[in-house]
C-alpha cells in the first residue's frame, strides 16, 4: 500500500482496467476510474486530471508536448500501461519534471506467442481458410488448396534482439527455424543460442524466409520496412510485425504483397492505429490481429500490477522500479 487511507494519492486512470487491477487501484488510490471505458484523446486528460497526483495512462492516448504542457501542476508521474512509451513525449515530461515509468518484460512471452501465430496464420494462409468457411465457400478439401509456406527449415530474421526477439527466437527453434538476427550489440553465446549475428541489418535482409520486427518506434525507425529494404527480401518472404506500425511503410509492404514478392504478411501493429491503411482489408495474404500482443487476462493484470507498483514506489518515495524519465 502506497500511503495512509487519509492520504491517498489522487490517480486519474484513462482507461477501464482488468478487475483485479482496479480494484488495487481504488484501494490504495483516491482512483479515478474510467467505467464505461470512453475513449479519451490526450488533449480531453488535462481536465480530467485536475487535481491529480498521478495519471495511469494507456498507448492509445497520444500525449504530445502540448498535451503534458497542458497538465495541471499537481501530475508529478505518468505510469503508462504498456513498453512501449512512444505515445508520450518524453522531452516535454521530463521538462515539466513529470516521472515516467512502463511495463517491461511482463508482456514479453504474450507478444512473442502472438508474433508466432502470426507467422503461422500468414505462412498458412490462415485468414483466408477461414473466410471461406464463413462465406460458406469451402467446397472441400483438394490437394491444391490454399498451399502455403512451411516454417520448418527457413530462416527467421529478427530485427532487434531484445526480450520479445529472443523469445521470439526460442519459440521458432522449436519450430525448426533457424535464426539470424540484428540488434545494436551482438548478445553473449548464452543469449545468443547459435542465432547468426548481423551487423548489418540490411544485409540480413537477402537471408529472411521470415522478417519478424522487435524495435522501439523512435523518428529514426519511422517506415524502416520501405520499398528498398524490402526488395532485399528474397521472393515470396513472409513478413511480420508485432511492433509498432510506424515500422512499416505500408504502401511499400501492399505493394510488395500485391506484386507476389512478398508472399504473405502478418500484423498485429499498424501505423494511425486503429485507422489501418485501408489497402490491407482487401489483401487476400495479409492475416491481420487488432493490437492483441499483450492481451491475456495474465498479462493484463501483470501489466497493471506493474504499473501500480511503480506508482506505490514514486508516493512512498522511492525510485520506481521502471522508471524511464
Ligand atoms: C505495449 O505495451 O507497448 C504494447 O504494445 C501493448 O500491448
Amino acid at each position: 500500500m502506497p500511503a495512509t487511507r487519509a492520504h491517498r494519492p489522487i490517480l486519474l486512470v484513462t482507461r477501464r482496467l482488468p478487475d483485479a487491477v482496479e480494484e488495487r487501484a481504488a484501494r490504495d488510490y483516491e482512483a479515478r476510474l474510467n467505467r464505461d471505458d470512453s475513449s479519451r484523446p490526450g488533449d480531453a486528460l488535462a481536465s480530467l486530471a485536475a487535481g491529480a497526483d498521478g495519471i495511469l495512462c494507456c498507448p492509445a492516448e497520444k500525449l504530445s508536448a502540448d498535451v503534458i504542457r497542458a497538465f495541471p501542476d499537481s501530475v508529478r508521474i505518468l505510469a503508462t500501461f504498456s513498453v512501449g512509451t512512444d505515445h508520450i513525449d518524453l522531452t516535454a515530461a521530463r521538462e515539466r519534471g513529470i516521472v515516467v515509468t512502463n511495463t517491461p518484460d511482463v508482456l514479453t512471452d504474450a507478444t512473442a506467442d502472438v508474433a508466432l501465430l502470426l507467422m503461422l496464420g500468414a505462412a498458412r494462409r490462415a485468414s483466408e481458410g477461414e473466410r471461406m468457411l464463413r462465406a460458406g465457400g469451402w467446397p472441400g478439401w483438394n490437394p491444391t488448396q490454399l498451399l502455403g509456406t512451411h516454417l520448418g527449415g527457413k530462416r527467421l530474421a529478427i530485427v532487434g534482439m531484445g526480450r520479445i526477439g529472443q523469445a521470439v527466437a526460442a519459440r521458432a527453434r522449436a519450430f525448426g527455424m533457424t535464426i539470424h538476427y540484428s540488434n545494436r550489440r551482438r548478445l553473449p553465446p548464452d543469449q545468443e543460442l547459435g542465432a547468426v549475428f548481423h551487423t548489418d541489418a540490411d544485409a540480413m535482409l537477402a537471408q529472411a524466409d521470415v522478417l519478424s520486427l522487435h524495435f522501439p518506434a523512435t523518428p529514426e525507425t519511422r517506415h524502416w520496412l520501405n520499398a528498398e529494404r524490402i526488395a532485399r527480401l528474397p521472393k515470396g518472404a513472409v513478413v511480420v510485425n508485432t511492433a509498432r506500425g510506424t515500422a512499416v511503410d505500408d504502401g511499400a509492404l501492399i505493394a510488395a504483397v500485391a506484386a507476389g514478392h512478398v508472399a504473405a504478411v502478418g500484423l498485429d501493429v499498424f501505423e494511425n492505429e486503429p485507422n489501418l491503411h485501408p489497402g490491407y482489408r482487401s489483401l487476400d495474404r495479409a492475416f491481420l490481429l487488432p493490437h492483441l500482443g499483450s492481451a491475456t487476462v495474465e498479462t493484463r493484470n501483470a501489466m497493471g500490477f506493474k504499473a501500480l507498483d511503480n506508482l506505490d514506489a514514486f508516493f512512498a518515495g522511492r525510485e520506481p522500479p521502471d522508471r524511464v524519465v
